[in-house]
């Protein structure tokens, strides 16, 4: 085994989830200049801010710098924390009955008061380019065309992208929830490549973790705690994609720094592939939503 992990350690991969997603990002930039070049307006994607949650407003930011740097329309819709859930619902039928937007997306968590299942269920299903609407989960599960969500959209991107094997290879999921977890243990377990794997999804009840997570050729943490995931819970020469984003309070110049959900100096050394945190699976996201972005605009669903 120490020889093998040797071997694994020398031939270990970082993914490069920036360069891929500047990939991406460049392919979506020509053809956003070549529609403007036919004079035809160029796709538009509006977000929703309620409130101000540090972390929300930093990726509506990023979302909002990347959509204006590939020619795409980008409106922020910023409203009160103590907005209601009625006047919420208004600023979404406006924006669902205006032909010159394509996608909308409704920024996570909410305030308390308002229902996020209401307010999920008012987005059209044609321009729900965070693929979170009853409707277009329903269609994933059944493996119809939609828009899917956009973090484990970029997770599968990447995974394409790298030629990451999954038919056949085991991947274990670290945590349910229906804008990571969930999505991704369907969208790998149906037919198709990246597919055809046998999945496993974990969460808070789940027993025997260590042992499940040990039999893992891919591993997904989307858990939600800092360096949860060790590394004597990986299989040596897994895949690991760290789905984690975590400010953490340390004494350098800026006060903090990011992490993930894995121990990425010890888990590293014996991975064969595995993302890092920043620089991994957050700037593929960005990616898929405005991929989505595009596929609303062409109504190619
Ligand atoms: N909060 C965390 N991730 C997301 C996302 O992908 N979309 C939305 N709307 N909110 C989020």
């Amino acid at each position: 085994m120490r020889l093998q992990t040797l071997i694994q350690f020398t031939s270990m991969k970082i993914i490069d989830g920036k360069a891929i997603a500047e990939k991406i990002k460049n392919e979506i930039k020509a053809e956003v200049a070549a529609i403007i070049d036919r004079d035809e307006r160029a796709p538009h994607l509006a977000a929703i801010l309620v409130g101000n949650d540090p972390a929300s407003e930093t990726y509506v930011a990023s979302k909002d710098r990347n959509c204006k740097a590939l020619g795409i329309t980008s409106s922020l819709y910023k409203l009160d924390a103590k907005t209601t859930e009625e006047e919420l619902l208004k600023v979404i039928h406006f924006i669902n009955n205006d032909p010159d937007i394509d996608g909308l997306i409704v920024q996570q968590p909410l305030p308390s008061h308002i229902n996020p299942d209401k307010v999920i269920e008012a987005i059209s299903p044609a321009k729900d380019v965070d693929g979170f609407h009853p409707l277009n989960v329903g269609k994933m599960a059944i493996g119809l065309p939609t828009f899917l969500p956009a973090t484990p959209m970029g997770i599968v991107e990447m995974i394409r992208r790298e030629g990451i094997e999954t038919e056949g290879k085991h991947v274990v999921v670290l945590g349910r929830s229906n804008i990571v977890g969930t999505p991704i243990a369907t969208m790998l377990s149906r037919k198709g490549n990246p597919g055809n794997a046998t999945v496993t999804l974990c969460h808070s009840k789940t027993a025997n973790l260590k042992e499940l997570c040990l039999q893992a050729d891919v591993l997904i943490a989307a858990i939600g705690k800092p360096g949860f995931v060790t590394a004597d819970m990986v299989k040596p020469g897994a895949v690991v994609i760290d789905v984690g984003i975590h400010r953490i309070s340390d004494n350098s110049e800026k006060g903090y720094h990011i992490a993930g959900d894995v121990d990425f100096a010890e888990v590293s050394k014996i991975a064969s592939a595995i993302t890092p945190v920043p620089g991994g699976v957050g700037l593929m996201t960005i990616a898929a939503l405005i991929m989505n972005t595009m596929k609303a605009f062409k109504k190619e669903l």
